[in-house]
């Protein structure tokens, strides 16, 4: 597949139909397709925006003193790293384009392959294609730790779709077969702070940037987060990297030729929901909730529900062995739509994804239509 056949429709058309189909529903569709925040934007980040309404100069690439600052804070107090410094740091526009180009910032091309997961978000193949890479879809590190083209490895824990946690024996196998060949490993954790279940850790989410992943430095490697889905900032654009500070300054350089720069205002923004962690921990509640109403839900109407130990969906195959298009069709029928397995790899064929991302009338919605239609 190529780069041009990859981009040349967007997977998510294909659910037109059944999103039509479902919207006829007397009580209105409750689409889960997408992860897209719901709730508002806390009021405290929603000012810090405001006050730095006043922007007449250009801020940079390399972020506000206080954001990089705020950002070391933050994976040294959340997520258990230690050893980095604003150096090592950058705000990002954000996740999506950094996961889209980092192939390309990298100086990464033809002849040169990217490892990505076997069950992956569609952005780390397009950005990989778009930079003129090959791609190897796998989560066995055997498939591609004697392979020279390899020169970076995506990592994606909580995982979107599938909600697995990756732990640190996975992440310390990653990172040591890609060092032994040169490769450079990027974990997109965008979902670390949504941890349901912890059977892989007692401790929360591993981040790639843990001592006991990387050792005693981050050579060759670098850790994506985003405030999108932590702090429902995703019309912001809030994304920051971590590691490596050999790889952060060849990335700010090319960014700079770019003009890839996050706007002064979010920069300030981000320091505020980066410092605190109630409204994290508020929101992580609303979603903890929203996930007890919806996952009984579908175990009732014939659904297993596999991974989904963290993060917002519940990655769901009916047991019937069906088809992700012809459940879409049978959830259409009770109003309800769900992202296609199909949009995140060969393999998942079989599986939909439900996002936590609805109010709590719709989930409630969503969960009672499915006990409705289990009994009929
Ligand atoms: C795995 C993963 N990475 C990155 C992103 C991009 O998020 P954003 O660009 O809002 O930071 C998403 C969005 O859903 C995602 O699921």
């Amino acid at each position: 597949m190529g780069f041009v056949a990859i981009t040349e429709d967007y997977p998510w058309d294909k659910l037109a139909p059944y999103q039509a189909r479902a919207a006829a529903h007397p009580d209105g569709v409750v689409d889960l397709s997408i992860g897209t925040p719901v709730d508002p934007t806390p009021v405290p980040i929603q000012a810090a925006l405001a006050a730095a309404a006043d922007s007449p100069g250009y801020p940079t690439v390399a972020g506000t003193p206080a954001v990089r600052e705020a950002i070391v804070a933050w994976f040294t107090r959340r997520r258990g790293v230690v050893g980095l410094t604003v150096e090592g740091v950058m705000p990002t526009i954000g996740s999506k384009e950094l996961v889209g180009l980092l192939p390309s910032l990298l100086g990464i091309g033809p002849g040169d392959a990217v490892v990505i997961p076997a069950s992956a978000y569609p952005t780390y193949e397009v950005g990989a294609r778009a930079a003129g890479a090959e791609v190897l879809a796998t989560d066995d590190v055997d498939a591609w730790a004697s392979d020279p083209r390899v020169r970076l490895v995506w990592v994606n824990s909580p995982g979107n779709p599938t909600g697995e946690v990756l732990g640190i024996e996975r992440l310390r196998a990653a990172v040591d077969a890609a060092r032994a060949i040169g490769a450079v490993v990027a974990s997109d954790e965008c979902y670390a702070e949504l941890g349901w279940e912890q059977p892989w850790a007692s401790d929360g989410v591993p981040c790639l940037l843990d001592p006991r992943v990387a050792g005693v430095s981050h050579e060759g490697l670098l850790a994506a987060y985003s405030l999108s889905k932590q702090s429902n900032l995703a019309g912001y654009r809030a994304g920051l990297l971590a590691g490596d500070t050999a790889l952060m300054s060849r990335i700010v350089l090319m960014r700079r030729h770019l003009g890839l720069i996050v706007p002064g205002p979010v920069q300030a923004a981000m320091v505020i929901a980066l410092s605190d962690d109630a409204h994290v921990a508020a929101q992580r509640e609303i979603y903890r909730r929203r996930r007890e109403t919806l996952l009984p839900a579908l175990l009732a109407a014939g659904f297993a529900v596999d991974h989904s130990e963290a993060g917002l969906y519940l990655w769901a195959r009916s047991l019937d062995g069906a088809d992700c298009w012809v459940t879409l069709d049978r959830l259409a029928g009770l109003g309800i739509v769900a992202g296609a397995g199909e949009f995140y790899g060969p393999g998942s064929e079989h599986h939909v994804r439900f996002a936590l991302t609805a109010t709590d009338a719709r989930i409630a919605a969503a969960a009672a239509r499915l006990r409705a239609g289990a009994r009929s």
